[in-house]
């Protein structure tokens, strides 16, 4: 088995040219290793080193490791040329069952023995990916939020037939590789970060359908109420904290009850026109004409400036 020990990395395949596959070679190239990257067509290069360049400005605010290099890419359209040489893989191709399925058979087989391969899918199964892979002991999730060049999550998971070494290796590479890896305990659709998302996503949903809150009002509470806060802590630490000397504990027998209130509505509401039309016009709104591209580099500009501001913050505590 050619697999390295996770300190000794020094190729990764990223597989796919979309914003995920050039988002990951970004932050593998920052951290200094060579990336090769398989584009199902080398029309999609300039859109790829696009990303890059717009990746490179907030991972050179953020600090390069030694040697670190855009110079460090390659480009392929053939699978094979790029896993060749790879010591671990990230697989980034679109999010089709049967699409990924069918790669990982042929991966199972190009990717050097017992080398990782993980995928980047944002809610399928890996016990469903690894169907017809040849060598499914090594397949694991690795889910990224996006853009995977700023935030520092992985989910990791593996399938039913992923021998437990494989997500250890996972975890220890993302963690060296400067990635904050989370193992998790079962495979759930959606995994664990994307349905907390949802449930703060349908409580939106219904409070904007109901003419309760705008699209702007949304924004306004979380960024200026919980979003500061849960940059330094989760909210389980937040509400163990809040609750004075007696934590958690205080916060649930007293306010357990509250639970039950008919707050929090979970069931997604009904997506009507009415409804579209809000959440559409109130985000036009309060884009107020600014292109999204502008939107994104001053989104990256803010959370490299959170990244540091929260890590000064873990230094000082
Ligand atoms: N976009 C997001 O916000 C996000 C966030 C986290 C995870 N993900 C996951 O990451 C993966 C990639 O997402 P994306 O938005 O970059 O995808 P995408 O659909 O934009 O791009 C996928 C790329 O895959 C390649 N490709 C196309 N057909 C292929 C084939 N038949 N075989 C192999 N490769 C092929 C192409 O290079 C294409 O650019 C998906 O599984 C997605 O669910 C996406």
């Amino acid at each position: 088995m050619t697999r390295p020990s996770p300190e000794n990395v020094k190729r990764v395949a990223s597989l796919g040219g979309g914003p995920i596959g050039a988002g990951w070679a970004a932050h593998f190239l920052a951290r200094g290793y060579d990336v090769t990257a398989y584009i199902h067509s080398l029309d999609e290069e300039a859109k790829y080193r696009q990303v890059l360049d717009t990746a490179w400005i907030s991972l050179e605010a953020l600090g390069l490791a030694p040697g670190a290099s855009r110079d460090r890419l390659s480009f392929t359209d053939d699978l094979a040329t790029a896993v060749k040489n790879a010591d671990f893989v990230q697989e980034c191709a679109p999010e089709r069952l049967d699409l990924k399925q069918a790669l990982y058979k042929k991966l199972g087989e190009l990717v050097p023995d017992g080398v990782l391969i993980a995928s980047s899918t944002s809610g399928l199964m890996m016990t469903d990916i690894q169907a017809m892979c040849p060598s499914p002991e090594r397949t694991v999730v690795g889910h990224p939020f996006n853009p995977p060049y700023l935030l520092p999550l992985v989910e990791i998971i593996g399938g039913k037939r992923t021998t437990p070494d494989a997500v250890q290796w996972a975890h220890d590479f993302y963690a060296l590789a400067g990635k904050a890896p989370l193992v998790m305990k079962k495979e759930i659709p959606g995994f664990v970060a994307t349905r907390l998302q949802e449930a703060l996503w349908r409580e939106a949903l219904h409070m904007v359908a109901n003419g309760e809150a705008t699209p702007q009002d949304i924004d306004i509470a979380l960024m200026n109420g919980p979003a500061p806060r849960l940059a330094i802590q989760g909210q389980c630490m937040a509400f163990h904290v809040a609750c004075g000397a007696g934590g958690m504990a205080t916060n649930l027998d007293q306010f357990g009850p509250a639970l039950k209130l008919p707050w929090t509505r979970l069931e997604a509401p009904e997506l009507t026109q009415e409804l579209r039309d809000r959440m559409v016009d109130g985000c036009n709104e309060a884009a107020a004409g600014r292109h999204f591209e502008d939107m994104a580099a001053e989104r990256d500009r803010a959370i490299v400036g959170v990244l540091k501001a929260v890590k000064a913050a873990r230094a000082g505590s």
